[in-house]
């Protein structure tokens, strides 16, 4: 089901970095952060209507607050800066929490691997499993000790030398290889960073991880998956019987959206999982980051703001 908008203020901000600022947002009614899980995120819907999505970091057991880490990105698209701009006591929509980067709790032993900003889904894990007792070791990669946002709260976790920072400037290319290889048998990977980071550890894990302990959220969508030529082709309702044609330049998120039917998004890249449709009949091209390789092959899930279909038709359960 769905998670529902619920309006929240701005209750504090603090400080990381020169780049990085912590918003916790505390809701207005109701105890919305219960269902806050490691991995999981919002959409904040700003007072400009930019929709952004971020990990959440920490949120309080009362389950009435939560907190995100943003960086501020000048030549972004507007939402960083929002943010940082935001003032104390404003009121926002939030949505969610949604996870889509589930972390398994019980696993032999858990490698989490956070590049720069993100290190906010990983400070959430390496929390949980530190708290649970379980074996984890963290690596955190950024430019500088002056970029380490997130160095001091990854130390107040108390993790000893399960916890390594990684700086460009002094310390160079990690040994991305050498540090997998020395994982302990059942290591499950969680990796969240920039994509050539990502796409490094990716490199690494594919030949010496199974598939199944390799888990990865990005930023932004994977650009390999938006290449390559679109056609048009028709999308069939269900529920309520219409047939609506899709347009090359459209997605089906947008056609619908053309055709007055409602469906949430948040992203509108493939990255968040809002927009997940149920697929009852054709064959889906999948251009989304977000739904795992056995749920794409499964072929009953789509994600309508990228994805398309790789036939004439298909049939949604909307
Ligand atoms: S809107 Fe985020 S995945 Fe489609």
């Amino acid at each position: 089901m769905s998670p529902t908008p619920f309006p929240a203020i701005l209750k504090s901000v603090d400080v990381l970095s020169d780049e990085v600022k912590s918003f916790t947002f505390e809701a207005l009614q109701g105890t919305p952060f219960t269902n806050a899980q490691p991995g999981g995120h919002i959409d904040v819907l700003l007072p400009n209507e930019l929709l952004r999505q971020y990990s959440l970091w920490r949120w309080a057991e009362d389950g009435r607050s939560g907190s995100v880490a943003v960086k501020r990105e000048e030549a972004g698209r507007g939402g960083s800066q929002a943010m940082h701009d935001l003032k104390i006591g404003t009121e926002v929509t939030l949505n969610g929490p949604r996870n889509n980067f589930p972390l398994k709790e019980d696993a032999p032993h858990s490698i989490l691997l956070a590049g720069g900003i993100g290190a906010t889904p990983i400070y959430a894990m390496a929390a949980r499993l530190t708290a649970l007792g379980r074996p984890v070791q963290v690596h955190y990669l950024i430019r500088s000790r002056a970029h380490a946002a997130f160095q001091n709260a990854f130390e107040s976790l108390g993790l000893g030398n399960a916890l390594s920072c990684h700086y460009d400037d002094t310390h160079g290319l990690m040994d991305l290889g050498g540090m997998l290889d020395a994982a302990p048998a059942g290591s499950h990977l969680y990796v969240c960073g920039p994509e050539p980071l990502l796409q490094a550890v990716l490199n690494a894990a594919a030949s010496r991880l199974p598939e199944d302990q390799i888990h990865f959220e990005r930023f932004a969508a994977d650009p390999s998956a938006l290449e390559g030529p679109l056609d048009s082709f028709e999308i069939v309702l269900a529920k309520s019987g219409r047939t609506l044609r899709i347009p090359a330049n459209r997605s089906i998120l947008e056609g619908l959206q053309d055709a007055g039917i409602r469906v949430d998004f948040g992203c509108m890249e493939g990255v968040c999982g809002a927009c997940i449709v149920d697929v009852l009949e054709g064959e889906i091209d999948h251009c989304d980051s977000v739904l795992t390789s056995d749920e794409q092959a499964d072929n009953t899930l789509i994600c309508v703001c990228v994805s398309r279909a790789k036939g004439k038709s298909l049939t949604l359960d909307l």
